[in-house]
């Protein structure tokens, strides 16, 4: 017989995998120490990739309980280390304010290059941890890679130095924050099951919990060019989000905004780093303007300044010298010539009317396969490839007008991307119906 002492060993694993995944198949719940063992397990390779991918697939076909989202996300908070700014002072001797943002993706989406700075150059510590792209959504560090000499991989403590001097860090997560989501994620990529909301709202929170900001704005996007298509949805991802970040004790709001169309005129890397330095400098296009200056009002009201006049620090650059500082801080050259592709292919409008349609994803997929993008995480991308838009939905066109140019470094891409953008635009007469789905911010989600 086994005496009971031997069963309470260190070695043996407190729960079965199997009866775990038996009891989410059925549409049970689990406990606090089911997931915490389950995760913890998981990250030191006790439970196997087939065992994990069977577990995901039946969250994803029978969804999860609040309570376990949160014991899920804290699980993955706790895999690994978390950062800690109460060692950052403002001018005045207090503990500086932190906050943060993170956009679900889209097309065109090159809303922190011009945000960081810009609520940084309020006193406020702004610690962007990004990623890079995958498939049709563009990667923040891969556009910021654009700008020479840039680099994208800092220590904790050049980390710290630079939001302790500069306020503004935009660099990649190091691999021990939540690996237990690194792991995660890769498995669900390959399984089909990254659409599952208890799934991306505990990944993308465990990161941001991790990552130890105050306070945190969430850009949940909807619409063709979005993960999530339906504004419902993605309504629901926000609120189970901002629940996380409150519980977590991260003061948290979440905007839905629209990305049935592309955000701006420049879909790539280097064209957007372009246009955002164009914003910067106190013009860009509305849209880009507009989200960036709501982004920041509602970051820097989390920070305690909800009267900042963000709109002026574009105007008086006192945004700008921030983005100057951020950029040679990480090694790149704020004034360098941008990488240039190597061709072009201006598309011109077939006939005069009103642009009724450009949709957000087949430009978004067009990009991609320009080279602006990447198929698997360890490809390049080509900084200088993707499209300028020269007109937006509801602008008049007339006959041979260039409407967009592609750019790529290899001509034989073309071909693919005109593939996707074909009968992704529309021209109209004046009066018809412009479709754009909505205004651009269409929603905002509290605690
Ligand atoms: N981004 C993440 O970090 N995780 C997800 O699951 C989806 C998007």
């Amino acid at each position: 017989m086994i005496e009971p002492a031997r069963i309470q060993s260190a070695d043996i694993e407190p729960f079965d995998v199997v009866d775990l995944i038996h009891t989410k198949r059925d549409g049970g719940s689990l406990s606090t120490a089911q997931v915490n063992w389950m995760i913890d397990a998981y990250t030191r390779g006790y439970i196997a990739d087939e065992q994990m991918a069977a577990m995901t697939m039946a969250i994803f076909l029978k969804g999860m309980e609040r309570s376990e989202i949160r014991d899920l996300t804290l699980a993955m908070v706790d895999s690994g280390e978390r950062l800690d700014f109460s060692r950052l002072r403002a001018a005045d001797g207090s503990v500086k304010p932190t906050t943060d943002k993170h956009s679900t993706g889209g097309v065109g989406d090159k809303i922190t290059l011009p945000l960081a700075p810009l609520v940084a150059s309020f006193g406020v510590a702004v610690p962007q941890l990004s990623g890079r792209g995958l498939g049709h959504t563009g990667g923040t560090l891969d556009k910021l890679e654009s700008i020479p000499g840039w680099r994208a991989h800092l220590s904790n403590e050049e980390f710290y130095s630079q939001l302790d001097s500069v306020g503004a860090v935009v660099c990649a997560a190091g691999a021990k924050l939540a690996p237990a989501d690194g792991k995660l994620y890769a498995l669900r990529d390959i399984t089909g099951t990254v659409e599952a909301i208890p799934l991306i709202a505990s990944s993308i929170m465990s990161k941001k919990i991790a990552e130890g900001t105050a306070a945190l704005v969430l850009d949940v996007k909807f619409g063709s060019g979005a993960f999530m298509q339906d504004p419902a949805r993605s309504r629901e991802l926000a609120e189970a989000m901002v629940r996380l970040g409150t519980d977590a004790g991260v003061s948290t709001v979440a905007l839905l905004t629209n990305m049935n169309v592309p955000l701006g005129l420049a879909i790539g890397n280097a064209n957007e780093v372009r246009e955002s330095v164009e914003v910067l400098a106190g013009g860009g296009p509305a849209d880009v303007v507009e989200l960036t200056l709501a982004l920041a009002t509602e970051m820097l009201a989390l920070a305690g300044q909800p009267d900042a006049d963000v709109a002026a620090a574009l105007k008086d650059g006192r945004a700008m010298d921030t983005w100057r500082a951020m950029i040679s801080a990480q090694g790149g050259d704020p004034d360098a010539a941008m990488p240039a592709p190597k061709e072009s292919h201006v598309v011109t409008a077939e006939r005069s009317g009103i642009l009724v349609r450009q949709d957000a994803l087949p430009f978004g997929v067009a990009a991609w396969r320009l080279g602006a993008g990447r198929a698997r995480q360890q490809d390049p991308v080509q900084h200088g490839s993707g499209i300028d838009l020269h007109a937006k939905p509801g602008d008049t066109v007339t006959a041979g007008q260039p409407l967009f140019t592609l750019h790529t470094d290899e001509p034989a891409r073309f071909e693919r991307a005109l593939e996707a953008v074909a009968g992704a635009f529309a021209i109209g007469d004046p009066g018809d119906e412009v479709s754009t789905g909505g205004p651009l911010i269409a929603g905002r989600v509290t605690a």
